[in-house]
């Protein structure tokens, strides 16, 4: 068990990627900005000591494209070398790190010159890559290739409330989700081949995809249309090209030649809530309007609290694909962490009940260890274990980050759990 974060939102202090270009224009919701973030990059070593604290065996962080490849072609040992000093301290302290490589944050020379939506990109990730495993490769192991392609297309390209900023380009939308699939199944061989060279063992590599539940908000069959097409295009095609390397409809392929085999060691899954599809056309929204199901429990988002989808969705992905899962990120934006505990104890109930299914789940990421920059919601959208506060940059552990260091530590919830940081009322099935 573990936590997860990424670079753009802890980090601070890079300046050459889209995302503190879109702060700068002022797109952040509550007029915050990236540049100081949780000013990690100058605290690495007490947030390590934050991990330990709440008994993580396992730590999810990003790296910074620009921070290490600044200019195209041009790599900065300086900037490697943060991470590789980092990933020192987590070793040292028995932490597994799982390192992604690309979440969401484009070097300014990428992002001007097409972004995900130009050929190019792929060799262009591909090179970073081959750098990056070159530098940190003999520390480690488990590596997140591409962070929810998915989400970033979608606000990027449909909603326009992500960099670049763009609405309603379906065919950006299709071909940058090719080149993300393209991206990581040559980035899979890749790995697993630097891997092989430096005599590392146990590699696991693999995609962590945003996955929600789609369900019909009526009974119409239009709406249940519209329900299985948003979770086509959203999801299922990811999901069958980088796992399977099967380009299906509507993605267009046709020049890349693909043995059909496994190209992921495991199936990262992203679950944060489920979607009410309405059968009404709504084109910033993937054709179909999304809305909560009445009555039910939220985050300070609005998100749906909606554990079973993290059981429906594990099941569902496992059945099809039968390759191990890894929960890449679960978590709740929850300020006051009035309902963060319960959060944590209901998807794990989830989780347990999917491998008494016989779901090979082989690990659970809770997002994010701190409150961070979530990036167009800004630095007030809170979802760490660890409260922030951004004046001071002092982290203090939250209630729920209590209970679930004590849930890492022992790996159960017993009674007297329950009674300190659930209400009495929990069930202990
Ligand atoms: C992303 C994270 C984000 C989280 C909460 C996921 O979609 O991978 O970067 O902070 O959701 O919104």
């Amino acid at each position: 068990m573990g936590s997860a974060t990424a670079a753009t939102h802890i980090e601070g202090g890079e300046q050459s990627h889209n995302w503190y270009r879109w702060s700068e224009l002022g797109n952040i919701r509550d007029g915050s900005h990236c540049k100081v973030a949780c000013d990690h990059i100058n605290r690495i070593q007490s947030d390590v000591k934050l991990l330990e604290k709440i008994n993580t065996e396992t730590y999810r962080m990003g790296v910074e494209w620009s921070r290490i490849e600044p200019e195209e072609g041009k790599f900065c040992k300086k900037g490697i070398e943060v991470y590789r000093k980092e990933i020192k301290l987590l070793v040292a302290r028995g932490i597994r790190p799982c390192v992604t490589l690309w979440h969401f944050s484009n070097p300014l020379w990428l992002e001007d010159n097409g972004g995900w939506t130009n050929p190019k990109v792929v060799q262009r990730y591909l090179k970073f890559v081959h750098f990056v495993v070159d530098q940190l490769g003999d520390l480690v192991q488990d590596w997140v290739t591409i962070n929810e392609p998915n989400v970033y297309l979608l606000f990027g390209y449909f909603e326009g409330r992500w960099p670049p900023g763009k609405r309603g380009q379906l065919i950006s939308y299709l071909k940058g989700a090719t080149h993300f699939a393209h991206a990581h199944i040559l980035a899979y061989d890749q790995i697993h081949q630097q891997l092989k060279e430096k005599g590392q063992k146990d590699v696991n590599v693999g995609a962590a995809h945003h996955l929600r539940i789609f369900d019909h908000f009526d009974k119409r069959k239009l709406t249940r249309i519209a329900a299985s097409l948003s979770k086509w295009l959203f999801q299922r095609i990811y999901l069958e090209a980088m796992t399977h390397g099967r380009f299906v409809f509507p993605l267009f392929a046709h020049h890349i030649k693909l043995k059909p085999r496994n190209y992921a060691d495991f199936i990262g899954i992203n679950y944060y809530s489920r979607d009410m599809v309405k059968g009404v056309y709504n084109p910033a929204t993937m054709f179909n309007e999304l809305s909560v199901k009445k009555g039910k429990a939220v985050n300070d988002l609005g998100w749906e609290i909606y554990p079973k989808g993290l059981y429906r969705i594990t099941k569902e992905v496992y059945t099809q694909f039968k390759i191990p899962i890894w929960i890449t990120e679960n978590g709740i934006c929850d300020a006051e962490d009035t309902q963060r505990a319960k959060f944590i104890y209901d998807h794990l109930k989830a989780v347990r009940r999917s491998i008494k299914k016989g779901v090979d789940i082989r690990r659970y990421y809770h997002w994010s260890t701190m409150d961070n920059f979530e990036w167009a919601e800004g630095t007030s959208a809170r979802f760490g274990l660890y409260h922030n506060n951004y004046e001071t940059q002092k982290r203090t552990l939250r209630k729920s980050g209590k209970f679930y260091a004590e849930i890492c530590k022992k790996k159960k919830v017993s009674k007297k759990m329950i009674d300190e940081f659930l209400s009495k009322d929990a069930d202990m099935d």
